[in-house]
């Protein structure tokens, strides 16, 4: 009798086990699909970001050459100018009859207007390229210790014009002790640089339209030890106190090319978390509608 329950009990337990095995293993064949499709997608955007990069530079080089050729051009025609005769006066009353289409000068400046055109729109292909570039180019840190409090100090004195000029508060609350990082310094500021510069805009904007903000125009530049995951971490805050980002704003500002200002490449952000993310950081950001926003940058000490 038994043994006729031990028999039972184990074709229980295998009937039992077969489904939980079958279940097991097809979780892990999926799971391993996933994983497979996720690394040949990463390989393939790897590889888009070389070859749009090697793009771009390809249609940088031959676009400073047009570049200059039209600069050349505009000041041929800029010397053609003065050498150019003046049309005679018309007696008075007369009108002088027009031979060959119109006179000369005016020609001239047809051509001048039109060459002009084509400066400008060749200096804004080369400033998308090199927007572009920045974001999708390759990175190379050099990195150093860098003491984070010095940095923002150096930064803060070299924007102190631009927020004037803007009409803004400068104001720094740096953390007693010594930060050092592990970082390149000029790209650290590079991208400190592209958050003060959005929160300047943030605020002069909302004054000029008038619309609902924190208040007194203030940017504040602030550092301050954290952790996380038993790892020392140094935080950078840059605080505004302008408009704030509405929710459906937010969820796009990463992403490359949304902006919503006019002229505006959208790449300041996708490109400023790049090159935190190159130091092993991140960059998140808090904010509220009406009260202003909170950038903050984490770095790994030491
Ligand atoms: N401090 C801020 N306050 C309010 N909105 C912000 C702030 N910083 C960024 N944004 C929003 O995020 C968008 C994307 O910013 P990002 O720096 O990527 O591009 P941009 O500033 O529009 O263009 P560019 O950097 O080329 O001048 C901005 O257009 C703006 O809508
Ligand atoms: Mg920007």
């Amino acid at each position: 009798m038994a043994w006729m329950t031990l028999f039972f009990g184990v074709a229980i337990g295998i009937l039992l086990a077969i489904p939980a095995a079958w279940g097991w293993s097809r979780r892990t064949e999926r799971r391993v699909r996933q994983l497979e499709a996720r690394a040949r997608t990463a390989e393939r955007l790897a590889e888009l970001g070389t070859m749009t990069g090697g793009l771009a530079h390809e249609i940088k080089n031959p676009l400073s050459t047009v570049g200059l050729n039209v600069q050349l051009i505009q000041e041929d025609l800029a010397d053609l100018a003065d050498v150019l005769p003046a049309p005679p006066e018309p007696e008075d009353g007369q009108t002088l009859p027009q031979r060959h289409g119109d006179p000369p000068r005016e020609r001239l400046a047809r051509i001048q207007k039109r060459t002009d055109g084509l400066h400008r729109e060749t200096a804004r292909l080369r400033d998308i390229l090199e927007d572009f570039l920045r974001f999708a180019g390759r990175v190379e840190l050099d990195r150093q210790p860098t003491d984070l409090n010095a940095l923002c100090d150096e930064l803060i004195d070299f924007f102190q014009p631009q927020a004037d000029e803007a009409r803004v508060k400068l104001r720094c609350d740096l953390h007693a002790d010594p930060a050092i990082v592990s970082a390149d310094p000029a790209l650290l500021k590079q991208a400190l640089l592209n958050l003060l510069i959005n929160a300047c805009q943030a605020m002069t904007l909302a004054r000029e339209k008038d619309e609902p903000s924190g208040g007194n125009s203030e940017l504040i530049l602030r550092t301050a030890n954290t952790k996380s995951a038993g790892q020392d971490q140094i935080a950078i805050h840059v605080t505004d106190t302008g408009p704030g980002i509405a929710p459906d704003v937010l969820e796009k500002i990463f992403q490359p090319y949304f902006s919503s200002k006019r002229g505006g490449s959208g790449l300041g952000l996708p490109t400023t978390r790049r090159l935190v993310e190159e130091h092993d950081g991140t960059l998140t950001v808090h904010s509220d509608q009406a009260r202003g926003s909170d950038f903050v940058i984490t770095l790994p000490m030491g």
